[in-house]
């Protein structure tokens, strides 16, 4: 360490020099990316090349897992190597304590002392939980969602951590899919906002400050278009597809200077990602410049052979390199094959050298060269994890990811006293199902739940009855969960308090392990008896409230038919109770939108509010010969964008001064929204475009602007926007970014089904 300080110092010295050199040649920022630059090669001319490849290697910590364990790898031969310089990065290890031990073996022990990066899934908050990504991306508040990031990366790095697998940014539409949970929903433009509002929190404005981390935008790419939503699968999918859905946010992502990317498990168009030297060197590292590193995901170097890419764990070896992975997490192929492979020739060294510098690039910008211990202090640890401030702001973010889906009878929200109500569902007394799936460093039942948060409301009697297990079995992380309950033995019960009461509060829908990774499903209703309990207590009292928890969208048809009001609640973390509690009471007015759209049935998927028109789009004659269903509307069940409000929004004004405009134009718009109900409410007003004749045929709505605004009652706003070539231009098949003169409609309106619209023509 003391020797890599000197030379470092030396070459500081011949940096500063040259520039200062240079009179003012360049910024301050070309001078520090210089300097970082020359720290960076200095220190990799003293490796060898076991050292370069150490660095290329991540291997998990001792306890935790997060995918299926290798053979290899025990505790004694990770230490062994921690001392050899043969491990770049940990993951799963946490603790200020935990991460000071390993971090002191390679700071101390090794020839070199070059950090560790540690890394961890901070998913949706580390300790406190915030709700999951799909439901913080259903508020559509970007400062919140940042704010929520940042609260992440403080408690993470207080707990030795200094780098998170997150945001996952895949786009999907295919709700079967368990992952979904983990992202921002189907819109690539909610999408990239979302992406660059969390690496924002995550790395915040000092990489190098103590309570930031760095951000890995995942997975690249189209994991989310995993065939019939199966985990892992393979994805076959067009140029359009991949470069207009599937790639802006992870530009995005590189814009907004993430300074790590994840590769995927699934293969694309015949080759898997991490051996894909399209998306990883062309696109990623070529063509939008991205200098910080890739890593694998678990173990998908060596799952190239199941994939029946590579022979053996040689080639696997041989292909993730020269594709541009450059660490390796848990498939032990770099750190067993790749010395070996460079000294034979088969890797270039330049290969190597590439990644390693990258992986340098990153641990520099960290600052864990000048205090490898920075995020290991225990006083810290003890003052920042479970902060109270962070439950408030986990709060206030749950309130915020709530969506009313429908209150037909505004049986919302409930009175506050001289009601019976009756509360019923076993998720409404769970208080380890609102953490989801990916919560590791969270305590197991450390959430509120329904039941509790309700019962501060005292001024109505409340009767709790569960009716039916959702969930029963094995929970852990990395088990299943058996759905299949048959048991109707507490039906009765529940049915009874339902005939009593004045409404009843259902909250049914997925255990917390019922979502996330490994977790597809092909059904989407109401897992287990829940369904049938549902019709059973709607024929004793109408009055229902469904809450619903879910980490994806779910196939309801009933319920939204039959059932008055309709919550999604998602799974909201260590808050949730307490957030579902004052929306039902009225004391925080919903004002969610869907990031993903809900299907009718499983037969509708995919389906998503951004699809293309066809050839058939109408039923002009009345017969068989269009685009649809036999036996399914082709819409779907509650659209993209959509949510309620207790109070309702009236739009006026919309504002388009001329018809014709040119293609270097700023197109303003404006449009007034009025709240005219009767509660203080927000709305996300939200503007989509349809170019209507296209070289490539573009869909009927683009999400292409949004801005949730805040309305006292009576109260009018004039909300702006602007359109210009970023926003009307597509990538066509070539994957360049074209924009093209012709008719566009422009939407605004409070879902992605609005009707107010608005006609332009662009010009050369
Ligand atoms: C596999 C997951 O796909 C990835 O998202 C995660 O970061 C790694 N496991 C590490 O836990």
């Amino acid at each position: 360490m003391k020797h890599i300080k000197h030379i470092i110092a030396i070459c500081l010295i011949i940096v500063l020099y040259g520039c200062f050199d240079k009179k003012n040649n360049s910024s301050m920022i070309g001078i520090k990316e210089q300097i970082l630059e020359e720290k960076v090669d200095s220190l990799l001319s003293l490796m060898t090349i076991e050292e370069k490849v150490g660095q290329m290697n991540q291997y998990n910590g001792f306890w935790d897992v997060t995918g299926p364990a290798p053979e290899e790898g025990n505790a004694e031969l990770k230490y062994e190597h921690l001392k050899m310089g043969y491990i770049g990065s940990m993951l799963n290890v946490r603790g200020a304590e935990e991460v000071r031990k390993v971090q002191k073996i390679a700071v101390e022990e090794s020839r070199l002392g070059i950090p560790l990066i540690i890394g961890f899934d901070v998913i949706h908050g580390y300790k406190t939980l915030s709700p999951i990504p799909l439901a913080e991306a259903a508020s559509w508040d970007l400062t919140a969602l940042e704010k929520s990031a940042r609260i992440a990366a403080i408690e993470a790095s207080a707990s030795g951590i200094n780098w998170t697998f997150a945001p996952m940014v895949d786009i999907s539409r295919d709700p079967r899919w368990g992952r979904v949970m983990e992202g921002a929903g189907e819109d690539p433009f909610l999408g990239s906002a979302i992406a660059v509002a969390r690496i924002k929190g995550f790395q915040g404005d000092d990489l190098s400050a103590p309570n930031t981390i760095a951000a890995c935008a995942k997975h690249f790419a189209a994991y989310g278009f995993s065939e019939a939503g199966k985990e892992y699968n393979t994805v076959d999918i067009g140029t359009s597809t991949l470069h207009n859905i599937v790639f802006p946010p992870f530009k995005a992502a590189v814009d907004a200077d993430v300074k790590t990317f994840m590769n995927a498990f699934n293969e694309l168009n015949g080759v898997p990602a991490t051996g894909n030297s399209y998306l990883q060197r062309d696109i990623l590292k070529g063509k939008w410049d991205f200098n910080g590193f890739v890593v694998s995901d678990w173990a998908s170097i060596t799952e190239m052979i199941h994939w029946g890419h590579a022979k053996n764990k040689k080639e696997a070896a041989i292909l993730a390199a020269n594709a541009g992975s450059d660490m390796d997490m848990e498939s032990y192929v770099y750190i067993n094959e790749l010395v070996r492979l460079v000294k034979e020739g088969a890797v270039k060294e330049s290969i190597i050298d590439d990644a390693v510098k990258r992986i340098l690039r990153v641990k520099f910008e960290l600052g864990l060269f000048d205090d490898p211990y920075k995020y290991c202090n225990l006083e810290n640890e003890k003052n920042n994890i479970g902060n109270p401030a962070h439950r408030a702001a986990a709060l206030d973010m749950a309130k915020k990811s709530i969506v009313l889906l429908k209150n037909s009878t505004q049986l919302l929200p409930l009175k506050k006293e001289g009601q019976k109500i009756a509360l019923i569902g076993a998720l409404a007394a769970d208080s380890n199902s609102p953490l989801g799936s990916w919560r590791i460093a969270s305590d197991n039942n450390s959430a509120i739940s329904v039941l509790e948060g309700m019962k501060k409301y005292t001024g109505n009697s409340l009767t709790y009855k569960k009716g039916t297990d959702v969930s029963i079995g094995n929970t852990e992380f990395i088990k299943h969960v058996n759905i299949n309950t048959t048991d109707r033995s507490e039906f009765k019960d529940a049915i009874s308090t339902a005939k009593k009461a004045d409404v009843v509060v259902m909250v049914l829908g997925e255990h917390g392990f019922q979502s996330g990774e490994g977790r597809s499903r092909t059904k989407l209703d109401l897992p287990g008896l829940q369904q049938e309990l549902l019709e059973e207590i709607y024929k004793v009292n109408k009055n229902i409230v469904l809450v619903l928890n879910n980490g994806r969208p779910l196939a309801i048809e009933w319920a939204a038919e039959n059932i008055p009001t309709i919550v999604e609640a998602w799974q909201l973390g260590t808050e949730t109770g307490n957030a579902v509690a004052q929306v039902i009471y009225g004391d925080y007015n919903p004002s969610g939108k869907l990031p993903m759209t809900f299907p009718r049935n499983v037969g509708q998927i995919p389906i998503y509010y951004n699809y293309k028109n066809t050839g058939r789009p109408i039923d002009k004659d009345n017969n068989v010969f269009w685009s649809h269903y036999l036996d399914v509307k082709n819409t779907p069940l509650y659209p993209f964008g959509h949510g309620l409000s207790y109070t309702t929004f009236e739009y006026s004004n919309f504002n388009l001064k001329e018809s014709i405009y040119s293609i270097n134009d700023t197109i303003k718009l404006s449009i007034d929204v009025t709240n005219t109900g009767n509660y203080d409410g927000k709305e996300v007003v939200q503007l989509y475009i349809r170019d209507l004749v296209a070289s490539i045929t573009r869909p009927v709505r683009e999400l292409k602007g949004f801005e949730l605004t805040a309305l006292k009652i009576g109260e009018t706003k004039t909300i702006h926007f602007n359109l210009n070539k970023e926003t009307l231009g597509y990538y066509n098949n070539n994957g360049d970014f074209v924009i093209e003169p012709g008719d566009y409609k422009v939407f605004i309106g409070g879902s992605s089904t609005t009707k107010l619209e608005r006609k332009f023509t662009l010009i050369n």
